[in-house]
């Protein structure tokens, strides 16, 4: 069975059990606190938790209800932590999970819609893979029990009493997934084995029973040492994910999950030149950027902009290596975008910026590339000690794999922790260089566009933020819409707004615009917030800063007159602002001049009121 239909019978089998059929939510997840989405649960995690319902809550992706207490999905993941592993025969970077999930459940009550829990699901999956998929269970695990958790002993019985006998027991680190991110749902699991046709032995699916809320990180859960202990959740849950390309390997009787029909066309495409290690790579990489590229990540030097950097350069890294002719890689992406574009349109709509970005990251990165190699080629030590690698990241932005890669022997003793352990140590520096600046308090705030290293300063900024709001709508009025932010810095002094503009402002214009800010101050205008899909807030009008790439579901700050209703600013931002402009007291424009061809700068202050 080819892998697109194996997608759709997943699907089609919750689907005719009760459950809504739920798109993949981004790659970007909502909660700030993750990186990347690694799990199908995580845009289900209000529904753990009691704070969505499934009868009344709008889901954001179907914009209606789910109508039922259990919703299943294919949803893009992303794991940063097998990245070194990729190349082998069984890691991704990005991959698809199958899931089917259940919301609070009830002991007692039977029909899909109305959820389920350890029977239910467990019973899903082995009819699943045994009598849908026709494949055979290999042994399955359940939870041993620790101090805090019981032994999932009802798990071990309806297993049993499915003709599955071969049942493995394990401990917290294996069988006890959760939470994500900084706390949530958590619980014990069960998960299913199947052998490959090499005879292997591979978890296919992970069942977990959220029957649990861990206020902290999954790291503070298992080091048992910070005394945050497990809490009730109200009402049970269920989260299974299953990955999708094992489940095709097995289906599809190979031995590895690069030689199914998801990527032995894609591998087909690499010269034999080249190693089948680096053709892996290449592949996931391309695979994994065109996602995430879909989904609106940007390459950068921070966070999910440098995993999608990395793993761009990697790739050239290998292009060049290998000196495969540019038509292969666009091939790829083509075939990548097509294969994939039926069930996630993301893609195709994208298919130019994938094109785009790659082709300015290549020239961004083929200077350095040259520089890079040439400098690798120079080091006269015997071994490229974390020091010497860490320059080398610093000077030409050489990520680690690729000086792993291109320096050969030269590396043998390099290993990612000496080099994460002196990017932080690197991190710590500059941290402590900016704690300096601030008074060696510590920064409060620090957002890029606003700092502030306590309280006192935090409420000055977040006036100075509010004005800078205003400050845009008034130059728009003033001086005309073509106005557009270029910039902005604020300090605990003064707000630095950039805009475009083609000459200088005459100091009437200046006046006027002070003069309209302040205006609205003294009506003291409401300023509000909400959060809405990027589309909706475009089409709201919101001034949005160009320079900026948002997510999907993006936060809006809007002033308004409480009385009249009429807005006088609207703008895409993640805040922080005051509630009402009253309290930013009285502003006023200090210097008007240039910043660059055609961008104008302001400097604004604002006072308490008199
Ligand atoms: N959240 C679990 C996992 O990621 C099951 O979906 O494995």
């Amino acid at each position: 069975m080819e892998a697109i239909d194996i997608r759709k019978k997943f699907l089609k089998f919750f689907e005719e059990r009760g459950h809504t059929i739920v798109p993949s939510s981004s790659l970007i997840p909502d909660d700030p606190s993750v990186l990347l989405t690694t799990a199908g649960m995580q845009q289900f995690k209000k529904y753990y938790m009691g704070e969505a319902d499934p009868y009344m809550t709008i889901h954001p992706l179907t914009a209606k209800p789910l109508g039922s207490k259990s919703a299943a999905s294919a949803q893009k993941s992303f794991r940063t932590s097998d990245i070194d592993e990729v190349g082998d025969e069984g890691h991704l970077t990005f991959f698809e999970m199958l899931g089917n999930f259940s919301f609070g459940y009830k002991p007692g009550e039977s029909s899909p819609k109305s959820g389920y829990f350890k029977k239910g699901a467990i019973t899903y999956a082995f009819d699943f893979i045994t009598k849908e998929m026709e494949l055979s269970i290999s042994y399955v695990t359940i939870f041993k029990g620790s101090d805090a958790v019981p032994k999932d002993e009802e798990s071990r019985s309806v297993w049993n009493s499915l003709g599955v006998t071969d049942v493995r027991e394990e401990g917290m680190e294996d069988v006890f997934w959760g939470p994500t991110g900084t706390s949530g749902p958590c619980g014990p699991t069960t998960e299913v084995y199947c052998k490959t046709v090499a005879g292997k032995d591979v978890e296919i699916w992970n069942i977990v029973f959220n029957e649990f809320f861990y206020p902290g990180s999954r790291e503070e859960l298992l080091s048992g040492s910070s005394g945050k202990k497990l809490e009730s959740l109200k009402v049970a849950g269920v989260d299974t994910g299953m990955g999708f390309e094992r489940l095709v390997m097995i289906s599809q009787k190979k031995a590895t999950i690069f030689d199914t029909d998801l990527f032995a066309p894609l591998l087909e495409l690499l010269s034999s030149a080249v190693e089948l290690r680096h053709k892996r790579i290449i592949v996931d990489h391309l695979r994994a950027m065109s996602f995430l590229i879909a989904d609106g990540v940007r390459p950068s030097n921070k966070e999910a902009g440098y995993v999608l950097r990395r793993l761009m350069r990697r790739a050239f890294v290998y292009e060049h290596m290998y000196q495969i002719p540019p038509h292969v890689f666009d091939a790829l992406v083509h075939d990548i975008v097509h294969e994939y574009g039926e069930f996630y349109p993301e893609l195709l709509k994208h298919n130019d910026d994938i094109r785009e970005e790659m082709k300015k990251e290549y020239d961004k990165f083929a200077n350095t590339l040259k520089q890079g190699v040439k400098k690798l080629k120079e080091v006269k030590e015997d071994s490229i000690t974390a020091e010497s690698a860490f320059r080398l990241y610093e000077s030409f932005g050489l990520p680690y794999e690729i000086i792993k890669e291109l320096g050969g022997a030269k590396t043998a003793s390099l290993t990612r922790e000496a080099f994460d352990a002196e990017f932080k140590r690197h991190q710590e520096i500059s941290r402590a260089g900016q704690e300096k600046k601030f008074g060696g308090h510590g920064l409060l705030l620090d957002t890029g566009e606003l700092k502030a290293a306590n309280e006192e300063e935090l409420k000055k900024v977040t006036r100075l933020h509010t004005a800078t709001h205003l400050l845009q709508a008034a130059l728009r009025k003033v001086i005309g819409s073509e106005v557009h932010q270029d910039g902005s810095d604020i300090t605990v002094e003064r707000t630095r707004f950039d805009f475009t503009f083609p000459r200088k402002l005459t100091p009437e214009e200046i006046k006027q615009a002070e003069n309209v800010v302040n205006e609205v101050i003294q009506k003291d205008m409401q300023m509000t917030h909400e959060e809405m899909s990027y589309e909706d807030a475009l089409k709201s009008g919101a001034l949005h800063f160009f320079k900026e790439k948002y997510p999907l579901r993006v936060s809006i700050y809007t002033v308004s007159d409480k009385k009249t209703g009429e807005v006088f600013s609207k703008e895409f931002c993640g805040g922080p602002h005051v509630t009402h402009t009253g309290e930013i007291g009285s502003f006023k424009i200090i210097k008007e001049e240039a910043s660059s061809a055609g961008v104008r700068r302001i400097r604004a202050a604002v006072e308490d009121k008199k």
